[in-house]
Parts: C-alpha cells; structure tokens; sequence
C-alpha cells in the first residue's frame, strides 16, 4: 500500500447547485457546475480514498472509483450527508442554495392576480451543521465563492463556520462553469494563495494537502 495515500479513510464530498422547486416545473438554481467538486472527489479516490460524493443536479461524469449520491434540493443533500457519516474529512463544494421557496405545491398558473409572490425560507447551512455535529469530521473543509474582499470574507467565514480550512475562490470572472480556479487557502496558520491553475489542479493539490494532514 501507498504509505503517502488516503488508504482507508472515507471522505464525504459535496459538489454542485442546489435546485429549489418553485412548483411542479420551476425552480430557483444557481451557475455552480460541479466541475471542481467533481475533481476534488475524483483526485481523492486517486489517492485511495473511499469517497462519498454527493452531487447536486450537474451534467457530469461520476469519477472512478467514486460512490455517487444525487439529490436536488439542500434538505435532500441535508439528509445525504448525514447518512454518509461517518467520514475523516468532508469537503464541501456545493453552492448550496440559501433559500427555499415556501410551500411550492402545485403549478402557480398566469391570471388575474398578477404575477406571484415567492416566499423564501433560509435553508439550513450544511457545513456549519456539520462543524457542530458529534460526528464532525477530523477534517472539516469549507468553499467560499466570493465576488470582492474575497481573504477577508474567507477568513471570517472560516471563523463563523468553526471549519478547519476554507478555500476561497473569486467569482467575479468565468470560475463559475469555466475550467480553471484561482484559489486561497485559509487556515489556522494564514492564507496561501495559488496561481491560476486548472481545476483539475487545484483538486490534485488538494487531495495531497489532505492526504498530509490526515497522516
Ligand atoms: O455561507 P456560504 O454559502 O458562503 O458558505 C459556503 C460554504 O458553506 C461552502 O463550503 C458550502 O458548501 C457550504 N454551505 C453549506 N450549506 C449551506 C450553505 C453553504 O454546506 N446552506
């Protein structure tokens, strides 16, 4: 066996958007592609882990070796994570959605009324749940897409969620969908910023920053 790997842990992942049913045929989504979470599970099983990726609504191929869960909504990936506990280290992706329209019944139709009111309710945040849980991971990562402030926002955020490391990506540019990442990595001991990179490499990195740390 691969002394340096991730041999024998399980890693839960979180990759994608969160849909959120307006009625039967609408719903409220984001632009996540699941690109770099994908990557992330599939660099991670590369180096032997188990992992557990639970994926939003994407069009992507499962990665080999990688156990895949689908869901839709952020309850549903709620209810996922926790069944897929326990694990050594959860990454988690996922743009989960903040909100949920309330009482999304039947088919809202076009009529005298007007056009409709949507009432949100806040979606339970997963990765702080997580942070609090009995069964929190040893190693907890969180993502933080930020537009500006982005080591600022990160660095809080890091704070405020009691995770261990948060890795902060700008959004302001074509990250969203786009095939390349420019990230920050904040942890206890500071923030490290990398260039530019695939997200294939930016996974590859921090698979081996993982596998490190759960050494
Ligand atoms: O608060 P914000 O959405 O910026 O936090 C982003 C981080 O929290 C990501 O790791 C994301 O997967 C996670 N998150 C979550 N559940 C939510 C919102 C965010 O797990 N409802």
């Amino acid at each position: 066996a691969d002394a340096t790997g991730l041999e024998e842990t399980h890693i839960l992942v979180t990759a994608g958007p969160t849909h959120e049913p307006i009625d039967p045929v609408r719903y409220l989504a984001n632009r996540s592609s699941g690109k770099q979470g994908f990557a992330i599970a599939a660099a991670l099983a590369r180096l032997g882990a188990r992992v557990t990726l639970i994926a939003g609504p994407v069009t992507l191929d499962t990665p080999e070796g990688v156990t895949r869960i689908d869901v839709e909504t952020a309850l549903e990936m709620q209810a996922a994570v926790e069944a897929a506990l326990p694990a050594d280290a959860a990454i988690m992706v996922a743009a989960v959605a903040d909100w949920r329209v309330e009482g999304a019944g039947q088919k809202i139709k076009k009529g005298a009324g007007g056009p409709p009111v949507l009432h949100l309710v806040e979606n339970p945040d997963i990765l702080a749940g997580l942070a609090r849980s009995p069964l929190r991971p040893r190693l907890l990562i969180g993502f933080a897409a930020e537009t500006e402030h982005v080591i600022d926002h990160a660095t809080a955020k890091r704070a405020r969620k009691q995770v261990d490391w948060i890795v902060a990506n700008d959004v302001s540019g074509d990250v969203m969908g786009g095939a390349a990442n420019t990230v920050h990595i904040v942890t206890a001991n500071g923030v490290e910023s990398w260039e530019r990179m695939p997200k294939d490499a930016v996974a590859a990195r921090l698979a081996e920053r993982i596998a490190a740390a759960l050494r």
